[in-house]
């Protein structure tokens, strides 16, 4: 086993991540651990882009005012100021380092507009954003002599004073993180990462559910390593969906079919021909995500039917081939030419809302550990997440949490007498099954009872069922040798259980947490009459 020392120590190489390390690679070593391919994450597949004020007529306060609305009364108000009158310093900054976004033939941004923005203020690169945003960001941790990208590196545990043989639980003053341990994917060793701070950028957690917009890499490492270290998690039930995936039954992950075709006149209808979205909001098509994914849902079930329509001929043809290709080439691959026909969808788990605890400077509630991105939790999307609002607030809370370590690492000591990993079990050519098929138990779970429309009764269900696969999964865990999808399985199961028992304590319908046993006060979901205005 080898031990490694650095000042900043990075889990995940997505745009928090990535634009973190860029920031304290001026001022000390930087290790940056990913547990697949360097790309791998779900910053790579972004689509939309990223939400922020550019011009008149639209100013901070309504981009402000649009994600409060979205938020349902949860958001921290002070933090979404914060995040959306810096986004425009730090968009700024990521143009600086190479990523392009795509601009009218007068040379000004060609901003889109999704679902819940009132105005069009989306930056984005054709349909692909975030593919373009981690190039950029990738090139120039490239040219960092400072910052050091070990891939297929997968962090199994942070370090605590637990693993230095102290007694820790939720109440003891001060737990720290000295670093992780870390498991090299290719060897199957694990080594010890010591670090004067560590942030977690581990992003989301989609796998949970059978259906996922989010590719392998999303199954809540970071969430479940800082909440089995006792550090604070939170929000955990408002899981987003977003309302149109790509209908292909079995191919994983989802592929999107991004709001922004909503945002430039595609509607939505279901089998029979019908504009449906008017009968439960005014905003038709474009109203915000929880909204439409839920109306979806119960047309599906009403008209028994497994997919609705996207219907894009309201856009030009020309405009759909120059800013959304992929998309195009995507559904032609799969044998549906938008330009002709509508394409199916479905709702998809898409983006985890809730996660690790952070002040506004991206400090959890352990000590020299940070969060920025999809695992933190900071207040910003409360209830549910504005379209777009996530590559934002990851760029701020990456920077925020780079000023304040950057001031403070220095004074931080390395730990001392760190035991090497607990090597134990052996390799059991069997398990992978048993893993494969206890993700697919979980997934079903949470998908059948801890989905879009929730129930006292199924949220009951889903726990005892969870009980009997965590039992298995941690006896397994005992007697086998270390691996990355026994490790993953543990988390999701982990984030499971966070998910229901955040979902149980929630008694009442809010935002992306919707319960048949607790309606908004005169709200039917079943709507079979309703007019477009
Ligand atoms: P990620 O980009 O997911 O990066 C996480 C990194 O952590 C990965 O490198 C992963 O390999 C690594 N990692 C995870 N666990 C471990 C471990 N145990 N050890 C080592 N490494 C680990 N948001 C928007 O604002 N606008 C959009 O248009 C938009 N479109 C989207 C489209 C799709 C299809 C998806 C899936 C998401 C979209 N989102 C969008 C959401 C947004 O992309 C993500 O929230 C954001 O990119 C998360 O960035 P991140 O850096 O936190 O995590
Ligand atoms: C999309 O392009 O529809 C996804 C945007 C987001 O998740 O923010």
């Amino acid at each position: 086993m080898s031990q490694k020392k650095v000042d900043f120590l990075i889990i995940g190489s997505g745009i928090a991540g990535l634009s973190y390390a860029l920031k304290v690679a001026e001022f000390g070593s930087v290790c940056m651990i990913t547990k697949s391919d360097q790309d791998e994450s779900n910053t790579k597949y972004a689509q939309g882009g990223i939400a922020s004020v550019t011009y008149q007529p639209d100013s901070i306060e309504k981009h402000v005012r649009d994600t409060l609305v979205a938020g349902d009364g949860l958001c921290d108000e002070e933090v979404v100021n914060m995040v959306i009158s810096e986004g425009p310093k730090r968009i700024e900054e990521l143009i600086e380092w190479g990523a392009r976004f795509d601009k009218t033939e007068q040379g000004e941004f060609d901003l889109g507009k999704e679902g819940g923005h009132s105005e069009n203020r989306i930056l984005h690169h054709k349909d692909n954003t975030g593919w373009e945003i981690e190039r950029a960001l990738i090139e120039q941790v490239h040219s960092h002599k400072n910052i050091e990208i070990l891939d297929h590196h997968f962090a199994v545990e942070i370090i605590t004073q637990h693993h230095l043989g102290q007694y820790v639980n939720s109440s003891t003053p001060g737990i720290t993180c000295f670093g992780a341990y870390v498991l090299n994917t290719i060897t199957g060793r694990t080594d010890v990462i010591l670090a004067r701070t560590t942030l977690m950028a581990s992003g989301g957690a989609g796998n949970v559910y059978a259906t996922t917009t989010n590719p392998r890499i999303a199954t809540g490492d970071g969430v479940a390593m800082v909440y089995r270290a006792k550090g604070r998690v939170a929000d955990m039930e408002f899981i987003q969906f977003h309302p149109t995936a790509m209908y292909q039954p079995g191919v994983q992950p989802a592929f999107l079919i991004t709001e922004a075709l909503r945002g430039d006149g595609a509607v939505l209808r279901n089998q029979k021909g019908e504009e449906f979205m008017y009968r439960y909001d005014e905003r038709g098509s474009l109203a915000p995500r929880d909204i439409v994914a839920r109306a979806i849902d119960n047309e599906l079930k009403v008209n028994g039917e497994d997919y609705v329509l996207l219907d894009c001929k309201n856009i030009q043809p020309e405009r759909l081939e120059l800013h959304f290709p992929n998309i195009l080439a995507r559904c032609r691959a799969a044998g549906i030419d938008p330009l002709m026909e509508s394409i199916p969808v479905v709702p998809a788990c898409h983006y985890m809302c809730g996660g690790i605890v952070v002040d506004q400077n991206g400090q959890t509630s352990i000590n020299h550990l940070y969060a920025a991105g999809e695992c933190s939790r900071t207040g910003l999307h409360g209830g549910n997440r504005l379209a777009s609002n996530s590559l934002l607030e990851a760029l701020v809370y990456s920077n925020r949490a780079s000023n304040d370590v950057i001031r403070k690492f220095e004074m931080v000591e390395f730990a001392q007498n760190v035991p090497e990993w607990d090597i134990k079990g052996t390799a059991d050519p069997e398990e992978m099954v048993l893993i494969t098929q206890t993700q697919k138990e979980l997934q079903a779970i949470m998908s059948n009872y801890v989905g879009i429309v929730r129930s006292n009764i199924r949220l009951e269900r889903a726990l005892d069922r969870l009980q009997i696969l965590n039992r298995e999964t941690e006896n397994m865990y005992r007697r086998t040798t270390l691996s990355a999808p026994l490790c993953e399985l543990r988390n999701l199961i982990l984030v499971g259980y966070l998910i229901i028992k955040a979902a149980r304590l929630r008694k009442e319908s809010r935002g992306l947490h919707y319960s048949i046993d607790y309606p908004r006060p005169g709200e039917t979901l079943l709507r079979t009459s309703g007019q477009k205005p």
